[in-house]
């Protein structure tokens, strides 16, 4: 039977061309906090290479549970300082989740 192993969510930020830069900065010198956080396997920043405008902010965790918690936690808002204080560099968000299917072998 196959099962879930861990969750995908991805926040997809369209970001006109001018503003990727900008976008990328945020994102170099972003807080960390959220590596810390329990259920926490790993973070990467997409670019698109296909000439669309949308970048994948993309977060694995072991459990929507966790991924709940950091959302309704002071690392979430301390994650997000640049765009609190200075507004989103995006025209929009939206967000995708997904689980993580295992295929069992037997
Ligand atoms: C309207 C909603 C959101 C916008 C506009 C946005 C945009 C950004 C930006 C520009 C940064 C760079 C740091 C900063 O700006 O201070 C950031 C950090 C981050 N965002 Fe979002 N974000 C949003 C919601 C979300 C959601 C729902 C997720 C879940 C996948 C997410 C995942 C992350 C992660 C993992 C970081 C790095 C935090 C850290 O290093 O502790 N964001 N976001």
């Amino acid at each position: 039977m196959n099962k879930t192993m861990s969750i995908i969510i991805i926040n997809a930020i369209t970001v006109p061309k001018e503003r990727a830069a900008e976008l990328e900065k945020r994102f170099a010198s972003r807080a960390g906090e959220v590596d810390e956080q329990s259920g926490f396997l790993g973070f990467k920043l997409l670019r698109p290479m296909d000439g669309r405008d949308v970048y994948h902010v993309m977060t694995e965790w072991a459990s929507p549970e966790d991924f709940q918690k950091w959302m309704s936690s002071p690392a979430f808002q301390h994650g997000h300082k640049a765009t609190n204080e200075q507004g989103p560099v995006g025209t929009g968000s939206e967000v995708l989740q997904f689980e993580v299917v295992d295929f069992d072998a037997s």
